[in-house]
């Protein structure tokens, strides 16, 4: 049964967790030299099928065929002997190592047959990189860089291991459009040599954009497997989730008073002295208004979220305000006082403590207000995690589960209701939505709009246009730690925030 057409079966995969069968009865047929896209909702199995592939997981039922050959992979080893290069969806970097240790970590060059040769090594690991961001130091520790350059390094790490069959687990969720484009040029330059692609994300746009046939997951199944050039954002939405999606309406219910602004808000860099990170941002956010900040990697969004969360990376200049009355945010114990939540972009370092049940988790941030008796405490909590955690379907609904044993998406889903349930006057969200489904993304959407209409003043982070124009009511664009443009998100196009938020303004200004 293992045709020549395919370069990778999977046959009747089951796999099973405590409680929970990730993966029934899966077959999934990659032909050679396809970008063959694998989509579904969070929690769907995607990344354990993935994982099981990728010798993560030995105890699976079903068979695996890799090139008409039967293969058991048991072993991350195994896996890469069979010619597998599987891209994780959580990073899996060492941050003390550098940037060309981590790539070719356990096979490094050597020198004299015992030495690593660092010099090869870090031009090698250049070379692999330049495609992508050529400013990228080989010798810099990994843990310095951004969550968008980190996943450009693990991407190059997978290459590295020229591999048959390449899998990447949501590999753009942390990149930029431009990015983007450019690992798309990769991918097409890896078909063109023969490479087959898996391509897992919850973006559609990239689905149609990249990938030549596309799989579809629910619950554990496979839904189907269609064409791509007879496929619609709609229709591969509707495959998803079995229904049709209602995207957030931009309703408002009138705005209130200035609730936080900042007023000539600079960020000095502690490592290169003189260098502003952030300079002169001055804005006002309302009562009952949603605000999104877009702009490229390296803008300073995160940046910006971080300093009015208390938590300055570098040395902070400038006023904010709270109510009219200025503040001093010395710690995010400060914010959280005065009621100023943030979900951060990488939950995995900061969002979420990954080995504790997510659903103390969800309420960390409450514990003062919560843990005067216990066992009230304990009542209470139980009831907010309920309500909350059915209104965002997440699944399982398990409260006591570690957080790293929930899908990606729904890690995200915890620490927005952790903030959720905290009911905050502002509440920061950088990058409020990456990784979670189709679905789930226009229930956040939602739930967002609820809490600005409750007055909560909200102000996100979004590397995506499209969510930036159809979540906001209003938009800041930065540019090199600048805001550089605002604009209603009302008839606004993405060419004119791209205009500035690529710095093309400054370049006709002169
Ligand atoms: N180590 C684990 N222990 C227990 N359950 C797990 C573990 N890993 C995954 N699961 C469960 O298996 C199911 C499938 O998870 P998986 O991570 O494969 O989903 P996914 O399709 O990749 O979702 P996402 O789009 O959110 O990344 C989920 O219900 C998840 O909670
Ligand atoms: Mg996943």
């Amino acid at each position: 049964m293992a045709g020549d057409d395919y370069i990778l079966i999977m046959s009747s995969i089951v796999k099973d967790f405590p409680g929970v069968r990730a993966v029934d009865h899966v077959d999934l047929f990659v032909r050679r030299g396809e970008v063959h896209g694998l989509i579904g909702e969070n929690g769907a199995g995607k990344s354990t099928l993935m994982k099981i592939l990728g010798g993560v997981y030995s105890d699976y039922e079903g068979e695996i065929f890799v090139d008409g050959v039967r293969v058991r992979i048991r072993s991350p080893r195994e896996s890469i002997a069979a010619g597998i290069a599987v891209i994780h969806q959580e990073l899996n970097l060492v941050p003390q190592l550098s940037v060309a240790e981590n790539i070719f970590l356990g096979r490094e060059p050597l020198k004299f047959f015992f030495f690593v040769d660092f010099t090869r090594m870090n031009r090698m690991a250049e070379e692999l990189l330049s495609p992508f961001d050529p400013t990228i130091a080989p010798r810099t520790p990994v843990g310095e860089l951004s969550v968008g350059r980190q996943q450009l390094v693990e991407i190059v790490r997978a290459l590295s291991l020229n591999a048959r069959i390449l899998v990447m687990d949501e590999p753009t969720s942390a990149l930029t459009e431009a990015e983007v484009e450019k690992l798309f040029e990769v991918i097409r330059r890896l078909k063109v040599s023969g490479t087959t692609i898996i391509y897992i994300t919850h973006k559609l746009k990239e689905v149609l954009t990249i990938t030549d046939r596309v799989t579809v997951m629910r619950d554990g199944k496979v839904v189907g497997t269609v064409n791509t050039s007879e496929a619609d954002h709609r229709m591969l939405a509707r495959m998803m989730v079995g229904r049709e999606i209602e995207e957030a309406k931009r309703e408002v219910a009138g705005y209130g008073a200035v609730v936080l602004s900042a007023r000539n808000l600079s960020l000095l860099s502690r490592e290169t002295p003189g260098k502003r990170i952030l300079n002169n941002i001055s804005f006002d956010l309302r009562s009952g208004e949603v605000v999104g900040i877009f702009g490229l990697m390296g803008a300073g969004r995160t940046e910006l979220m971080l300093t009015l969360f208390g938590s300055p990376p570098g040395i902070a200049y400038g006023e904010i305000k709270l109510d009219g009355k200025p503040i001093k945010l010395r710690s995010p114990i400060d914010a959280i006082r005065h009621g100023i939540g943030l979900v951060t972009e990488d939950r995995k370092t900061t969002g979420l403590i990954l080995m504790m049940a997510a659903g103390y988790n969800a309420t960390l941030p409450l514990l003062p207000s919560l843990s005067f008796v216990n066992f009230i405490k304990r009542r209470r909590e139980r009831e907010l995690i309920e309500r909350l955690w059915s209104k965002l379907q997440i699944v399982p609904r398990n409260p006591s589960m570690p957080a790293q044993n929930l899908s990606g998406g729904n890690q995200q889903k915890v620490v927005l209701s952790k903030w959720l349930a905290m009911r905050p006057k502002v509440l920061l969200l950088d990058e409020p939505t990456r990784g979670v489904d189709v679905g789930a993304r226009a229930e956040i959407h939602k739930l967002i709009r609820e809490m600005a209409m409750g007055g909560a003043a909200i102000l996100f982070a979004s590397s995506e246009l499209p969510e930036v124009l159809s979540l906001a009511d209003r938009i800041l664009v930065m540019h090199a730690g600048q805001i550089v443009h605002e604009l209603k998100a009302e008839g606004a196009t993405e060419e004119e925030i791209m205009f500035y938020a690529s710095g093309a303004h400054a370049l006709e200004e002169r």
